[in-house]
């Protein structure tokens, strides 16, 4: 007889989709071998036309600023490490790229050798920078001076259970900024997925969690990857990069974690109050299970706290469940036109125009995949 709990051990999906691991010939998602493993973000680098509309909106998110230039912000979360977001002056409001963590000052001398590229000086630590497939700029760091930790407020005590653990003691979860632990992960869109999607894991040892593929299309191969760092046997989140096929390449989302629901909840309605746009929420996902709200800031880019993320370790095998926006949640509102982008000016163009370059995997057939799963 099967083993029903050593089933369940490693199958994060079940009795979510019909469809869960892989089958024979599929995309593995994980290299072989990889020429060096990150352990995880160092920050998102921005440009925004106006540093202290920006930096406003930052800190009314949940940041802290921690060092302020005329030409840039650095912001943090309340947990040691490195800062989380860097946002320099530039003519737009736009995503520059990631800045991954290495483990070591060899991995980045691997890097820059098997790429051809130099180690530079880069904020009080080293880097190598490399491009990815779809064009971003993508950064590998080492020994970059880390901040200390900050308090944070402990999680909400709850009453579950037969045995209360708050007699005599309210609960007031204050309505400020959030406070952000930490940078959690980036969402992008490319017209590039899998070449982009191989590049990360044979080049920074990152491994699949969960693969989406456009319904009754599963042998093209995947549309979107849900992707972790690789430490071993240490969990590490669900996914640090999620990238899916589009019609455009660009910055979708980025996330961060805060310590509970109250804080997800409060903060969210200290944003509202201050007329910040709503983008969907507050809601759980499937894939990485977060408790998610998504605000806008002014330029529109998406921000989203959260909690309560899945963590993996190295032994789990990616899932595999066909896209579409209901399966994007467990419970929450329907997700909005705000939140998919839709209805944002320039998709049509943007398909069009995807359909026309050469060089890139829109076709027709997955134009047709992307409609289906927005209607879905
Ligand atoms: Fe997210």
């Amino acid at each position: 007889m099967m083993d029903t709990r050593s089933q369940h051990a490693v199958d994060p999906h079940r009795s979510l989709h019909s469809d869960t691991g892989g089958v024979p010939g599929e995309h593995p998602g994980r290299s072989s071998n990889p020429l060096i493993k990150v352990v995880g973000l160092g920050w998102l680098e921005f440009e925004k036309p106006d540093l202290a509309r920006a930096g406003k909106f930052l800190s009314d998110f949940g940041f802290a600023v921690t060092d302020r230039t005329p030409e840039s912000l650095v912001l943090r979360g309340h947990w040691a490490g490195t800062p989380g977001v860097v946002v320099r002056r530039g003519p737009g409001s736009r995503f520059v790229g990631p800045v991954f963590r290495a483990d070591a000052r060899a991995d980045l001398e691997r890097l820059a050798r098997a790429t051809d590229t130099r180690i530079v000086p880069h904020r009080g630590g080293e880097a190598v920078q490399l491009t990815d497939p779809s064009g971003f700029p993508v950064r590998v760091v080492y020994g970059i001076p880390e901040l200390p930790a900050v308090p944070e407020r402990p999680p909400s005590r709850m009453n579950f259970g037969p045995d209360p653990v708050r007699a005599n003691d309210p609960q007031r979860p204050a309505r400020r900024p959030a406070q952000i632990e930490r940078l959690g992960h980036v969402a992008i869109g490319t017209t590039r997925f899998g070449a982009a999607l191989d590049w990360y894991l044979d080049n920074l040892g990152m491994i699949v969690s969960d693969f989406l593929y456009f319904d009754g299309q599963r042998e093209r191969g995947p549309s979107m990857a849900f992707i972790r760092c690789d430490l071993g046997s240490v969990p590490s989140d669900h996914h640090t990069l999620a990238m899916a096929l589009q019609p455009q390449t660009g910055y979708l989302h980025s996330a961060y974690q805060v310590t509970d629901l109250d804080e997800v909840a409060a903060a969210g309605e200290y944003l509202r109050e201050r007329g910040y746009r709503h983008a969907w929420g507050i809601g759980r996902h499937v894939q990485g299970s977060q408790i998610f709200d998504y605000w806008r800031d002014p330029e529109r880019l998406m921000f989203e706290h959260y909690t309560d993320g899945d963590v993996f370790d190295c032994s789990m095998q990616p899932g595999w469940a066909p896209m579409s926006v209901s399966g994007l949640a467990q419970w929450g509102p329907k997700a909005t036109a705000e939140f998919t982008g839709t209805r944002d000016a320039g998709v049509v163009l943007a398909a069009i125009k995807a359909l026309t370059d050469k060089g890139n995997e829109v076709d027709f057939a997955a134009l047709r995949g992307m409609i289906k799963a927005m209607a879905s």
